[in-house]
């Protein structure tokens, strides 16, 4: 196969379902001084291209471990996993990360925050601004793109810091609590915003939250997490409708699944 031939077909399978996250038989150590401390033992976990899938669990469970792993901002001791095939080994543009604090450079403005790693991938200043318009569309920020950081709300931010890591084209988006530290109503809207955003991308979603509520109503599949060690207990299909809409909180399935969650965490510190 010639070289043409080959990098045609990658784009073709890049068109198709892409981001499957593996991840077999993963254990962490961490080591203090002397004392070491269990923080995951023998996660197992698939999640399928263009999934969204949530892991819920108590404070302190490895989850946070888990998807740092998974970003490759920290190594395992054991296990390994994977995106589409390829180890994972350190970070990489195939993989958007978004923290709970706001993680946005505050000397830049809202556009080039959102066009920040275009740019140190060498991506020209026409491409990088029509990748800014995307976003800052599909995110709701037109009218703030040339805001800083500081002139922005909670719910705002964490809005550009999703445009931001979705600018770099991730088979893969990685959200740890990313609400957390957001009103209730804030919350609730950029919950819809990221489903829309999930729908229009098609990227694969790996979510963090101890929000019940927030993980079955943006879920496909919800994994429970247990501390000591951290590991997996048990997985739950969200059989609710694919279309979320605000209603969806009173369906039946939905309070089945809540008075299932809760009871399954009711003594852990949630
Ligand atoms: N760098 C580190 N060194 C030592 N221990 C650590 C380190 N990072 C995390 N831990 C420990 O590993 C455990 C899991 O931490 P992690 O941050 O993954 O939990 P979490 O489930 O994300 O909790 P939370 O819901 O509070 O964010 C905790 O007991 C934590 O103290
Ligand atoms: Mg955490």
């Amino acid at each position: 196969m010639n070289e043409a031939t080959s990098e045609a077909m990658k784009e073709v399978t890049k068109t198709s379902a892409v981001g499957a996250i593996s991840i077999r038989g993963i254990g962490k150590t961490f080591k203090t001084g002397k004392t070491t401390f269990r923080a995951l033992e023998n996660i197992d976990l698939e999640v399928g291209a263009n999934e969204f899938v949530t892991i819920l669990g108590p404070s302190g469970c490895g989850k946070s471990t888990l998807l740092r792993i998974v970003a490759g901002l920290e190594e395992s001791n054991e296990g390994v996993a994977d995106v589409d095939g390829d180890t994972i080994v350190g970070p990489g543009a195939d993989r958007g990360m978004v923290f709970q604090g706001y993680t946005l450079f505050p000397w830049l403005t809202v556009r080039q925050n959102i066009e920040y790693g275009p740019k140190l991938k060498g991506v020209s200043i026409l491409e990088r601004r029509a990748i800014s318009n995307r976003y800052l569309r599909i995110t709701r920020l037109e009218e703030f793109a040339s805001r800083f950081p500081k002139q922005l709300s909670g719910g705002m931010k964490q809005r550009v810091a999703i445009a931001r890591a979705l600018a770099n084209g991730p088979k893969v988006l990685l959200l740890d609590e990313p609400f957390g530290a957001l009103d209730a109503q804030t919350k609730l809207e950029m919950q819809e915003a990221l489903l829309d955003v999930w729908e229009k991308e098609k990227t694969t979603v790996l979510f963090i939250t101890h929000d019940i509520d927030e993980a079955i109503f943006l879920s496909q599949r919800i994994v429970v997490m247990a501390a000591g060690p951290g590991r997996i207990l048990k997985e739950f299909p969200v059989t609710l409708p694919a279309e979320r809409t605000p209603e969806v909180r009173e369906h039946p399935e939905f309070l089945k699944l809540r008075r299932e969650l809760a009871g399954l965490l009711r003594h852990k510190e949630l």
